[in-house]
């Protein structure tokens, strides 16, 4: 007896909840102007206003939009859209650049979700819908584990050809030079001019400082940079510039 009320209880319990938590959809995923929309909606919603760089300085993707984001970056369409933003950039190179061969055209990559992917990492924790952690995420680089985004290779090898020298500007700290290398090499990224990483000076200042500072110094050596491919804003917005940006698809995390 006492057994089957237990189950019965189970199934209540089971049915109470499911239930609260459809209301709960329903009741949450109205926009503002009261359009009845899916947990579907409200989330495309919110990645492409991430692109467009209006939702901007978030911590965290949010709760409900996880299992939508992690999709996402796993699925057909992420590689479709970073495959063009790649078309892109050789369209440009091939019609708007004139190539002056002198050993000063230039070209800046990001690293990390641009020619490394994170996703092995990102994937155990829930695609950035966990705050992030600096040890941990540097420990995982320290191993050499990420993957190649194999668009950005085809970019890369089209540059090496067409003698663009390729700046590698990116965010990870110095200690991870060696760690960094090692990956790049491994997955099919070799041949780059130099490889600009935060140093301890560059600690205290946000990343697109750093990084604009980067560009600037490239600039004052004489070098024209013909364009930058980056997965996050502060890679490619502030001055000094280049002759065109582009910007890969990245709803996981932010970095300002
Ligand atoms: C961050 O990651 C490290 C290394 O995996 C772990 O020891 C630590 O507990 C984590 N910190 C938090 C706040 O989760």
């Amino acid at each position: 007896m006492a057994r089957k009320f237990g189950i019965f209880f189970t199934i209540f319990c089971l049915l109470f909840t499911s239930s609260l938590a459809d209301w709960n959809i329903l009741k949450e995923y109205k926009t503002n102007d009261g359009l009845k929309i899916s947990l579907k909606n409200y989330c495309e919603s919110w990645r492409m206003n991430v692109e467009l760089h209006n939702i901007r300085n978030y911590v965290v993707v949010p709760q409900e939009c996880v299992t939508y984001i992690g999709k996402y970056m796993t699925s057909t369409q992420y590689k479709v859209d970073s495959e063009r933003t790649i078309d892109e950039c050789i369209l440009h190179l091939s019609t708007n650049c004139i190539l002056e061969n002198d050993g000063k055209d230039a070209w800046i990559f990001d690293i990390d979700d641009t020619l490394l992917s994170s996703i092995p990492y990102y994937k155990k924790n829930e695609f950035g819908g966990n705050k992030l952690n600096v040890t941990s995420l540097e420990d995982w680089m320290s191993q050499g584990k990420g993957t190649a985004l194999g668009h950005s290779v085809k970019l890369f090898n089209h540059l090496k050809k067409l003698g663009v020298k390729i700046f590698l500007v990116s965010s990870r700290r110095e200690h991870l030079r060696s760690a960094t290398t090692d990956n790049l090499v491994h997955v099919g990224f070799y041949g780059w001019s130099s490889l600009i990483l935060r140093g301890q000076e560059d600690e205290c200042k946000n990343v697109q400082k750093f990084k604009a500072e980067a560009r600037s110094k490239l600039i004052s050596k004489g070098y024209r940079i013909l364009g930058i491919v980056g997965d996050q804003w502060s890679s490619i917005v502030g001055l000094p510039s280049a002759k065109r940006t582009f910007k890969l698809p990245n709803p996981m995390y932010y970095v300002a």
